[in-house]
């Protein structure tokens, strides 16, 4: 057979196996355009990418726009067109990874298996680039490999990874050690002491009677973990009283923010009571619909919550009649997500879980009266569901005598960085920012940033604050820094995270954050002019205004508190600098959605 024939006839073989890997994702998803992006992250973990023609099918199959599915290719981070490498390596540039010295280790793996950052193998074999925060700062620095993540990353680690990869070992074979991650819980309280059976919450919840749920949650005052606090029975109140032919419980299980793993914990940890919650709350606002939609990054985690939801289905837990309750129908799918920090903001997250671009919708309407496919949402946090569900268990009274007057009950902290004792740590709200730090074993410490990068950076002088929604609140990254650290670097970090998760739809945002970046990485490294400070201070004001969402609204904040706090170590610099900034480079990718969206050319 001449080379002409053997090519032809390889393309055919690898078109028969795409259409029949398609065929099955067609078939799993039940060929709804809603779990476009499911059968697409599907369809990346069989095959490493997406060709251009599988593509075209899909579509075809779905009845979508072929641009509609190339839009979520381009989208979406772990989603590809081309084809990258057997082993594609996605390794956590979180800074506390970089403090453990992962870009060495990179550079490590990177020259023994003779790759560079970014750029496929010339045999197809591997493919290494960076990645946000991955869930694992309590031990970093960690990688995902196809999807999979890896811990405690050093030397031995990568030469075993290296030889596992040159020796072409089928992911399933490798050493399961090498996976395994811990759940490091440093101090208990009132939630993870939880010893509740599954069901009892359920039971209790059924025996009182909706409306006594609902005023027992309201009594309780919890309030919504995922950052923003809103009243969690509020909520529920606003989504019940919508009328509508559905109603849908929303899990967000996206925990993208940098520095934060506790979700991560309680979903392996607690599942049981995250499901109760959810299916409390259906009951309550009269759903049938739930989701989790869990990050891509926790693809580990899912063979167990599919193995749990089983369970409570086998239980009558989920399913029709719960509980012998006639008209009592609730059952859960879990969505995953595809690399996009965005999508853990509520509506980008809706926008995702109906099979498109993690895009955040205008708001108003709120999920709670417009949200999955325009039925009433109630959408929150992991830990907002594990709470509302102990509430009913056993002692759920004592959650309101712990905490401050406008935060009651404990909160999940997930610490990283410069401690002695990485790990989750539970505190009744109203603990002094100090006494964390000393709880945590830490000496030395200069700072911390609470909350992520949109959150709030403590020098010394700030270590009486205490964390409650009446003063420090957080979604629960608590970052730890000492005196070696140096600032300036920690601050340019996270500017590199908000331009890199952009999701560039709008453009003080999509462009603000790109000069953020590259306006404090100057300042950081080649000094400061009195000019380059106004132009940062216009440039964060503008993307505070006139940012269509929170990520656009929220990510100068640590430029200014960093400014504030750290101008002592600004050297003077040059006045003529002006941003190596490509307009044409920084408006492509909307171009490219935009044509997308229009299929102009
Ligand atoms: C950019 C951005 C990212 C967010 N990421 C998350 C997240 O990963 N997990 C989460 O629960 N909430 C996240 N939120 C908040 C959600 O929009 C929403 O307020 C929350 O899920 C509501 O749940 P709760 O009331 O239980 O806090 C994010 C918000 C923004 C603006
Ligand atoms: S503010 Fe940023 S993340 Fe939000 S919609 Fe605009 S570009 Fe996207």
């Amino acid at each position: 057979m001449d080379t002409n024939s053997d090519s032809n006839l390889l393309k055919a073989l690898e078109a028969e196996s795409w259409s029949l890997i398609s065929d099955n994702a067609l078939n799993r998803f039940q060929r709804s355009p809603h779990h476009a992006l499911q059968m697409l992250i599907y369809l990346q973990a069989a095959l490493g990418y997406i060709p251009p023609a599988l593509q075209r099918q899909i579509a075809r199959d779905l009845q979508l726009p072929i641009t509609h599915i190339q839009g979520l290719v381009a989208f979406y981070f772990f989603l590809s067109a081309e084809k990258l490498g057997t082993y594609r390596i996605y390794i956590s540039n979180n800074i506390t990874d970089k403090m453990l010295d992962a870009a060495t280790l990179t550079e490590c793996l990177c020259q023994q298996l003779n790759v560079s950052l970014g750029c496929p193998r010339e045999d197809e074999k591997v493919y290494i680039e960076q990645t946000s925060c991955i869930g694992l700062s309590d031990q970093g620095p960690s990688c995902l490999i196809n999807g999979l993540s890896i811990p405690s990353l050093n030397e031995e680690r990568i030469r075993q990874i290296v030889s596992l990869i040159e020796s072409d070992t089928e992911l399933s074979l490798w050493p399961k050690s090498l996976f395994e991650t811990s759940d490091s819980i440093q101090r208990k309280g009132w939630l993870l002491d939880n010893t509740t059976s599954p069901g009892e919450s359920l039971r209790q919840a059924l025996k009182i009677g909706d409306e006594k749920s609902l005023a027992l949650l309201e009594k309780s005052a919890l309030r919504g973990r995922g950052g923003a606090g809103f009243p969690t029975a509020k909520k529920w109140r606003f989504c019940k009283g919508t009328p509508a032919e559905k109603h849908v419980v929303v899990c967000n299980a996206d925990e993208g923010e940098p520095g934060t793993f506790k979700d991560r914990v309680l979903l392996r940890q607690h599942c049981d009571l995250i499901l109760e919650g959810m299916t409390i709350c259906a009951r309550l606002i009269g759903a049938e619909l739930g989701f989790i939609y869990l990050r891509a990054e926790y693809l580990n985690l899912l063979p167990d919550l599919e193995k749990t939801l089983q369970k409570w289905r086998d239980n009558n837990l989920l399913g029709q009649a719960i509980l012998g309750n006639e008209g009592f129908n609730f059952d859960i799918e879990i969505h995953l997500g595809a690399g996009a920090y965005i999508c853990g903001e509520e509506s980008a997250l809706i926008e995702s879980l109906e099979g498109k671009r993690g895009i955040p919708r205008n708001r108003p309407p709120f999920p709670v009266s417009e949200g999955y496919l325009s039925y009433p949402t109630v959408v929150n946090n992991v830990e907002t569901f594990a709470m509302a569900a102990r509430i009913f268990g056993k002692e759920g009274d004592s959650f309101s005598q712990l905490g401050t007057e406008q935060s009651k009950g404990t909160k999940l902290l997930s610490i990283s960085g410069d401690t002695p004792k990485p790990g989750i740590y539970e505190f009744p709200w109203g603990v002094t920012i100090q006494e964390i730090i000393l709880a945590s074993g830490a000496k030395n410490t200069y700072f911390v940033q609470v909350g992520g990068p949109a959150g709030e950076l403590l020098d010394q002088s700030q270590f009486k604050r205490t964390l409650c929604y009446e003063d420090v609140a957080t979604g629960g990254s608590f970052m730890i820094f000492n005196a070696e650290r140096n600032p300036l670097e920690i601050i340019l970090n996270f500017t590199q995270f908000f331009a890199h998760e952009s999701c560039g739809f709008c453009t003080p945002c999509r462009v603000g954050t790109q000069l953020n970046h590259q306006l404090f990485e100057k300042i950081s490294t080649q000094g400061a002019a009195p000019s380059d400070i106004e132009k940062l201070e216009e440039l964060n004001l503008l993307m505070d205004r006139f940012s269509h969402c929170g990520l656009g609204k929220t990510a100068s904040h640590i430029v200014k508190q960093g400014l504030a706090q750290f101008h002592k170590k600004l050297k003077p610099g040059d006045d003529n600098w002006s941003p190596d900034f490509d307009l044409d480079k920084s408006l492509s990718t909307a171009r490219k959605l935009r044509i997308i969206d229009t299929g102009a050319n």
